[in-house]
């Protein structure tokens, strides 16, 4: 009865069908970042049951407490793809430094960086969290990677993805060719096609902005939540929505769902790093998959994936979603600061 089902196994030994020159490595990495999040997704449900759930007493490089969960999960991400050969470096939001493949494993030829657990401020209160990634081409011949080698604006990316652990445990990629989602049937334990050639509707009316916020906001963006507050009786004369999940990957597939835009933007509170949201490790793929699925992706002033980065935490703001909204939100950056 399952026989015709598409099983992401399938569905990447497909793609790779068509890529002139594929080795299969690619295939084999994305395996274990499969299997790495199949492990979190676990984790995820069985929460306080295995004592996973709650604080760590530590913090990371960005100053943020970090959850066991946000710990336990970077761990299962390096084990899982430090030994089979595909990857030369990883560079994580809770690790400061990159890190190169241990001497005992041979070195690929990609570098994966991850967010292992987007939204971890959900996980006590058992809403959903995820986990982003992106893979990135090593420079030819990389035997000792080095932060430089990660420095790539995100147009690079080769694959960009997201897990979304909530009612069900989703898989959404792109490689470049369309985004498509792929759903955990939890029986087998394997990811099964259920969302393909994933579109974002290019007008919406709901919007993400953690409106707290507001007194810090720079002028473009007040003026655009102010006339979506206003309604059927302002400028834009619709009525808008408005939802915030406090995780980047849940609004996301929101947006991929429904459309929408999303919005953590440069304030006067954020203005010295530069931002809230991490360039590399959740801007970019967001980004690519965004605009993979015909949506936009900007900080405002410029493409996302077009940003040169300085850093491997490097923070940017971030307005992503339908088009027509990103649109409009670049235009009032145009004219107003
Ligand atoms: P992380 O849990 O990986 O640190 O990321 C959380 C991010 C993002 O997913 C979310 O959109 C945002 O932080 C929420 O920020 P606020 O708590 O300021 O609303
Ligand atoms: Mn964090
Ligand atoms: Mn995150
Ligand atoms: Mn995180």
């Amino acid at each position: 009865m399952h026989n015709n089902r598409t099983t992401i196994t399938q569905f990447l030994i497909e793609e790779q069908r068509h890529i002139q020159g594929a080795t299969g490595d690619f295939t084999a990495l994305l395996n274990d970042i499969v299997t790495a999040c199949k492990v979190i997704s676990n984790l995820v449900n069985y929460g306080a049951l295995v004592g996973v759930l709650g604080s760590a007493d530590t913090q990371n490089v960005q100053g943020e407490s970090q959850k066991k969960l946000d710990v336990i999960s970077n761990e299962v991400f390096l084990k899982s793809n430090e030994w089979a050969g595909h990857v030369s470096a990883m560079a994580s939001e809770e690790m400061e430094d990159i890190y190169p493949i241990p001497e005992q494993y041979p070195r690929g030829k990609y570098l994966l960086l991850f967010d292992p657990l987007d939204g971890s401020s959900n996980i006590d209160i058992n809403v959903s969290v995820g986990t982003i990634f992106s893979i990135l081409r090593g420079p030819e011949g990389l035997t000792k990677p080095t932060v430089a080698d990660f420095l790539q604006p995100g147009v690079k990316q080769v694959c960009a993805g997201y897990t979304l652990y909530g009612p069900s445990t989703m898989m959404v990629l792109t490689t470049g060719s369309g985004v498509n989602g792929f759903t955990l049937d939890q029986n087998i334990g394997e990811f099964i096609l259920s969302h393909p050639n994933l579109r974002i509707a290019p007008d919406s009316q709901e919007f993400a902005i953690n409106v707290s916020n507001m007194r810090f906001w720079k002028s473009p963006i007040k003026r655009y939540i102010d006339e979506c507050l206003a309604g059927k009786d302002g400028v834009r004369g619709k009525d808008f929505n408005m939802r915030w999940i406090a995780s980047m990957v849940a609004e996301v597939h929101r947006i991929l769902t429904r459309g929408g835009v999303f919005m953590y933007p440069l304030d006067s509170k954020n203005q010295d790093q530069g931002g809230r949201l991490r360039l590399m490790y959740e801007a970019n793929p967001m980004s690519f998959i965004i605009e993979q699925a015909g949506g936009m992706s900007t900080t405002g002033h410029e493409r996302i994936m077009e940003i040169q980065p300085t850093s491997v935490h490097q923070r940017v703001p971030v307005i992503l979603g339908s088009k027509n909204e990103v649109e409009r939100i670049i235009a009032y950056h145009l004219t107003e600061n």
